[in-house]
Order: structure tokens, then sequence, then C-alpha cells
């Protein structure tokens, strides 16, 4: 590893000066972990398309694109223009404006599960009123969330996220949190069918991703099915957590790629068109929990924070965002597919071709690597890559992308529609270069 870092150092001289600079006055450096990577993150000046420059002028080929919110790339054209034309001269009003009606129109009309909508300014405050809303439908208290799966900062759904799973996934939260959130093995009809009947009581809502993010792992069908057929049963709420997949697996999200229809979902990301924002979507009567000028008023679930909430710029540019995703809906996901699929499958013949035994992981634009200990163990969830495979090596890969030019988030990333097949030719290529240059160093080992 001396090598990779001495070599990052070496092209990243100006981004190690200001990370001094930052660990004086921000607590490691950053405002979100995941921007970290050691031995510390280059500093970002300009991207474009498919691209990131650093204050060094490295040019990096980007597969993290904004936390996978960059469908179209960094700085699309139509979105910049369309912003440059809202009537606002203030940026933020605090008013109701008539973008967020148009918005909410045309999230209905896209994505399955929406009948109506309420907007916010980040995924983690989606999750945290989704929580709220499914408690206050359902009169119940338990929430069960997939191990591994990542909600955001949502006080209630941090925990069984990294291992180990058993301990709270901060320091901070109180400990009966594990009361009333549970976890269940993702992919795992049988386990997850006898913990969902054992908690059927007081259980308000399976809350997931059908794709989880942590590793890009898509549910099995008929695991999707079965949870939905037996929250049904027990009068438990269904919510999909689409923060990363939706407008993404299919302009519908996973739900419609599936065919499995939630009561709640949770989008945020590509919804915002590169500006904050959170949205929860659903079932009108579930929805209709958080209406103000209800006659019953007895159940009215709290969503109105977030100063910042339906502001016009989000509103536009995810507006403009969506539209276009579904007026060139045909090309533009088959596109994303095969790009995907094309990533997934040659970084697998890259390693193994070296010998290396290594599993892609994903669906549609989403990819993540991960280097099983053993050839013959399967990954079917989070946990598994997590337990089975060697992440520490995973690392190395990503730096040893990021001194090729390529930037990668733990080996993976999100295809976008800026990534022409270029870009994808020139990220095999380096992978094939630091597969060598792995291999080699297993065999100086040895
Ligand atoms: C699946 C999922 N849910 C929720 C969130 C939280 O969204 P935000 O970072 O906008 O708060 C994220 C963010 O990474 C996410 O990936």
């Amino acid at each position: 590893m001396e090598n990779i870092y001495s070599e990052y150092e070496r092209r990243t001289k100006n981004s190690k000066r200001v990370f001094e600079r930052a660990r004086k006055v921000m607590a490691g450096g950053v405002s979100h972990n995941i921007r970290y990577f050691s031995p510390y993150p280059f500093y970002v000046k300009k991207a474009k398309g498919s691209r990131v420059w650093d204050i060094d002028d490295n040019e990096y080929i980007d597969f993290w694109m904004g936390h996978y919110a960059r469908i179209l790339g960094y700085a699309p054209r139509i979105i910049a223009d369309e912003l440059k034309n809202v009537i606002f001269e203030e940026t933020h009003l605090g008013f109701v404006n008539e973008y967020e009606v148009e918005f909410a129109e045309l999230i209905c009309e896209v994505v399955p599960s929406a009948e109506k909508v309420r907007f916010c300014c980040s995924g983690t405050e989606a999750t945290m009123y989704a929580v709220r809303m499914a408690r206050a439908f359902t009169g119940k208290n338990v929430i069960l969330k997939i191990d591994g799966g990542w909600h955001g900062a949502n006080t209630e759904l941090s925990f069984a996220i990294h291992k180990p799973y058993e301990e709270d996934e901060s320091a901070g939260i109180i400990p009966e949190i594990k009361k009333y959130t549970r976890v269940i093995p993702f992919n795992d009809i049988e386990n997850s069918v006898r913990i969902i009947r054992e908690n059927k009581d007081d259980l308000a809502a399976i809350l997931m991703e059908p794709v989880v993010g942590a590793e890009f792992i898509p549910a099995d069908l008929e695991y999707l099915k079965v949870l939905r057929e037996e929250t049904q049963k027990i009068g438990a709420l269904l919510i999909f957590d689409e923060i990363i997949t939706g407008f993404r697996i299919a302009l519908g999200g996973a739900q419609e790629k599936f065919g499995v229809i939630p009561d709640l979902t949770t989008l945020g990301k590509i919804a915002g068109g590169g500006m904050p924002i959170g949205v929860v979507v659903g079932k009108k009567r579930i929805i209709d929990l958080c209406d103000p000028t209800a006659e019953n008023t007895d159940k009215l679930v709290l969503t109105g924070g977030g100063t910042f909430s339906c502001n016009p710029l989000a509103m536009v540019a995810g507006i403009k965002m969506v539209s276009y995703l579904r007026e060139n809906k045909d090309k533009i996901y088959p596109q994303l597919n095969q790009k995907g699929n094309k990533i997934r499958k040659e970084l697998e013949r890259v390693f193994n071709s070296y010998g290396i035994s290594v599993r892609c992981n994903g669906c549609g634009s989403l990819f993540r690597i991960c280097f099983p200990v053993k050839k013959e163990i399967k990954v079917k969830n989070p946990k598994d890559v997590r337990d089975f495979t060697d992440v520490e090596k995973r690392e190395e890969f990503n730096l040893r992308m990021v001194n090729k030019g390529v930037h990668l988030m733990r080996g993976g990333g999100a295809v976008s529609l800026a990534h022409t097949d270029k870009d994808i030719e020139k990220t095999i290529q380096a992978a094939t270069e630091v597969a060598g240059e792995m291999v080699k160093k297993v065999n100086f080992l040895n």
C-alpha cells in the first residue's frame, strides 16, 4: 500500500495542504464521512459531464456522480439553462409556488406508488417522515429494516448498517431504538418471514431499498413479492427507499422494473436535478395524514419542517430532470443498462483473467466490485460482502484506480448519460492495469 499512497501524495500535493487546513476546523476534515478516504480526499474544483478535476489539475472519470444524483453527468446544460430562466430573483422564498404543484403532478404521473407527494430537503428527512407516517397510519411501532441498509442519518434507522450489526451505528443514540427498529436478512425469505411474523402484532412497516445501495445488490423478485404479501396480510406498510434507485433503475424506479408497488416511497438525489431534495410519496390516505386542513387532526403527522423545502430552484431543476428522463426514457434506460452491464461483465472478466476472484454486483447503471475470500462464495446481501469478502482489497483497488484517473466509490458507482463508450473502455483499461499490479503484489508476497 505504501507505494500507492506515495504515488497518490505525489499527485495531490495541493489537496494534502487543504486537507490539513480542513482538519483544524472540521471534524476529520469533512462534513459527510463517505467523502473521506485514506490518506485524504482530493479536492475538486471543477466538474463537467463524466469528469472531475482536482486542485492539482488531475482529471478523473468519475462514477460517484454526486452521491449517484447526477444521472445526466455533471453540470448538464439543459438544467443550467432552465435555472437561469427561473423568474425568481431570490433563491429562497418560503411561500408556496406553482413549481411545486407542477413537480408533484409530474411525480404522480411517473412513479407507480405516488398518489400524493410531500417534499422536504433531504433523503434523511424523507425516511424520517415515512417512518412517522407508517407508525401513525398503523398505530404500531416496529420498523423492520434490511441488515446493511442505509437510509440517511435518520436516528431511528441508524442501526445494523455496518459491522458489527448488533451495535448502534453511532454514539448518542438511545438504546431503546433497538426495541422498535429491527432487522431482516436481505434476500432470505425464510428468515425474513419468520421475523415479520414474530413482530406482526406491533409491526408498522418494512422499510427497504429494492436494490440495496450499500452493495447494489438487487432484491430477488420473489423476495419482494413475499414482503409485499406478508405486509398486506398483517396490515403493515411496505416502504421502498428509492432515493438511489428512483428515476434510475427505470423512470418509475425499481418498483416499476420489479412490478411490486409499495405503500410509501422515499425519493431524493436524481429528483432534485442537482439541487437538495427529499420526497415522500404514496397512497393518498397515508400522505393525507400530514394534511393540516383535515377535519380529524387526531393523527396529524408533522412533516412540516424544512425552511428550504420546495425551494423554487430545486423544484425547477427537478421538473426539468424528470421531464427530460420521461421524454427520452426509451433511449436513456437501455443505454444506461447496456453500459452498466458492460462494466460489470468486464470488471469480472479482467480480474478473473488474472486469477483474482471478484464479483461485480449491480443492476442497471449501478455497479460495485467485491473480492470474495473464496471463489465459491455467493454474495446475496450486504452482510455477505462484509463477512465474506476482502474489503481492504477493495479499498486498495479504489486508490489504485484513483491513481490512474478513475474515481469510484468503494469500488463501484453509477454510470451516467455523460459516460461515453470511450470512458467505459478507459475505465476497463485502468482496471486491467490495476489487476496486473495487484496480482504482481500477491506473487511477490508469495
Ligand atoms: C438509500 C438512501 N436513503 C437515504 C439517503 C439519505 O439521503 P440524504 O443524503 O439526501 O439525506 C441516502 C443517501 O445516501 C440513501 O442512499
